[in-house]
């Protein structure tokens, strides 16, 4: 048995939805298009998920989330698909893959053909025990990647009302759950390897503010360590866990982000792979010509990096790739290379910043840190490279993009630390 598409859309994420906008809005034939995901709901804007779906007053909830609502453009429901004759094959899981043949199989056997495949399976949480840690299939113990991971997470929030959480991991995860946590007046313990907590991105400078805030709420460090195993009651729930020192941490529950792995099992050995992703060019185009890449799962040439290759994690690339492949499939002759200025974003309690480029170089510190407006500049070579904000509003955020995209040259790097956000402002 099987069913033949034009375009098929393989995963259902972020990525995906905005993938179909662009199609339809291109003009794609009803039964030309297919998305297939292992997910039993239509693509929806993840970033929720740690977020509106974790509040314990009015929480965000399907259908309110769909793609493409997260870049103020239209909310796809599974209405909007068939009304757009767009094939949503869910609860899917692709379990083979032939580029030669232009096939996909499905878990149930079902041979899926198509004339251009975007992959969009994004990627997988990292599990405790691919580092040696026994015992992450507790009742208690969650990761966070899909809908399924936050409706469990809130359900285990809920049973420990008042009660204790380890949060294990200092990344993006780690921090916006432990926000929320706190939120559900959880008290909780954050355990992690570096010194300061988003060490991906932030500064010590930077960390240092928010550590601080998330303890004024009464969250505690655990820096510089990792656990190395759970305790355990008769039932299996985990009631503690245990660090490499031998440091006891009693709790009622565990969240763990511990970083992600890209999807690309299905295509090892078939298409290029760098940094962890398919390699992509500037049309998203993989090293097969019928196969384009996007989202989590994509490495492409980043222009502004002398088309370094990255692998990015962030929502807006998935979304910008999305709509770029589509625009190179639909007009390759009207579509340049891919120019991508990198975003990634955070909000947990009042705070919300926004970082734009890259942070390596030097690093220039600005504002009010103690109120909380604050930034930083990366410079290398005498330009500006990358920059954050916290605190800002749309036209500050405007500024310190525009600063990085124009690479913007520094002559007198101690006129940028005595002017900070107004450099930006005023260049
Ligand atoms: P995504 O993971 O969204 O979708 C992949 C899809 O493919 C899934 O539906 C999956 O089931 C499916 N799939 C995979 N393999 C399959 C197979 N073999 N068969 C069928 N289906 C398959 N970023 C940001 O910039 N700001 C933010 O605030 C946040 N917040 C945030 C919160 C949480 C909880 C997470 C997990 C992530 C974020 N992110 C984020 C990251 C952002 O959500 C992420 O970069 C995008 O979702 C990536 O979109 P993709 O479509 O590439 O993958
Ligand atoms: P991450 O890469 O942001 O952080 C991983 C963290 O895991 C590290 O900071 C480190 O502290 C910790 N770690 C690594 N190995 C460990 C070990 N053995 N024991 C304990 N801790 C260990 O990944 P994440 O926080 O899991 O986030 C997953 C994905 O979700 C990322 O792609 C991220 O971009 C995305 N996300 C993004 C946002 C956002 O952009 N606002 C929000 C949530 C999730």
């Amino acid at each position: 048995m099987g069913r033949a598409f034009v375009y098929v859309i393989l995963g259902g994420g972020v990525a995906a939805g905005y993938a179909a906008l662009e199609f339809s809005r291109r003009g794609v034939g009803p039964g030309e298009l297919c998305i297939i995901s292992e997910e039993t709901v239509a693509p929806y804007e993840r970033p929720a998920l740690s977020k509106g779906f974790l509040l314990p007053e009015a929480p965000a909830r399907l259908p309110a989330f769909h793609t493409c609502v997260g870049a103020n453009d239209e909310r796809l429901t599974p209405d909007w698909y068939k009304e757009h004759g767009i094939e949503l094959v869910l609860g899917t899981r692709v379990k083979s893959a032939d580029v030669r043949r232009k096939t996909l199989i499905t878990a149930m056997g079902e041979t899926i053909s198509y004339e251009v495949l975007i992959v969009a399976t994004g990627a997988r949480a990292l599990k405790l025990e691919e580092f040696g840690v026994k015992g992450s299939d507790a009742v208690n113990v969650c990761y966070l990647r899909n809908l399924a991971d936050a409706s469990r997470l809130v359900n285990v929030m809920q049973s420990c009302n008042d009660g204790n959480a380890v949060v294990i991991g200092g990344g993006y995860i780690g921090m916006e759950c432990a926000a929320a946590l706190v939120t559900n007046r959880i008290k909780v313990t954050m355990v992690f390897p570096e010194a300061h907590c988003m060490a991906r991105l932030f500064t010590p400078k930077i960390a240092d503010f928010y550590e601080g805030q998330y303890e004024s709420k009464g969250v505690n460090f655990i820096k510089g360590t990792v656990l190395t195993s759970f305790e355990n009651d008769s039932e299996g729930k985990v009631t503690a866990v245990i660090l490499k020192d031998g440091t006891r941490v009693p709790t009622d529950m565990v969240v763990v982000g511990i970083g992600i792995r890209a999807n690309t099992a299905l295509f090892d050995g078939q298409l290029a792979i760098e940094k962890g992703g398919i390699k992509v060019n500037g049309r998203m185009q993989t090293s097969n010509s019928s196969v384009y890449g996007v989202g989590d799962v994509a490495a492409f040439p980043v222009k502004l990096f002398g088309s370094d290759i990255r692998r990015l994690e962030h929502v807006d690339s998935a979304r910008k790739t999305a709509k770029h492949a589509v625009a190179g499939i639909m007009a390759p002759e009207k579509t340049a290379d891919f120019d991508y200025l990198p975003f990634f974003y955070s909000r947990v309690f009042s705070f919300s910043w926004q970082f734009y480029g890259d942070n390596v170089g030097q690093v220039i510190h600005y504002g009010d840190f103690l109120g909380g407006k604050f930034g930083a500049y990366w410079l290398d070579k005498g330009r500006i490279i990358g920059a954050f904000l916290e605190g800002g509003n749309r036209e500050e955020y405007e500024a310190i993009a525009k600063v990085v995209k124009r690479k913007t040259t520094i002559k007198d790097v101690s006129e940028v630390e005595r002017r900070g956000l107004d450099y930006a402002l005023r260049s």
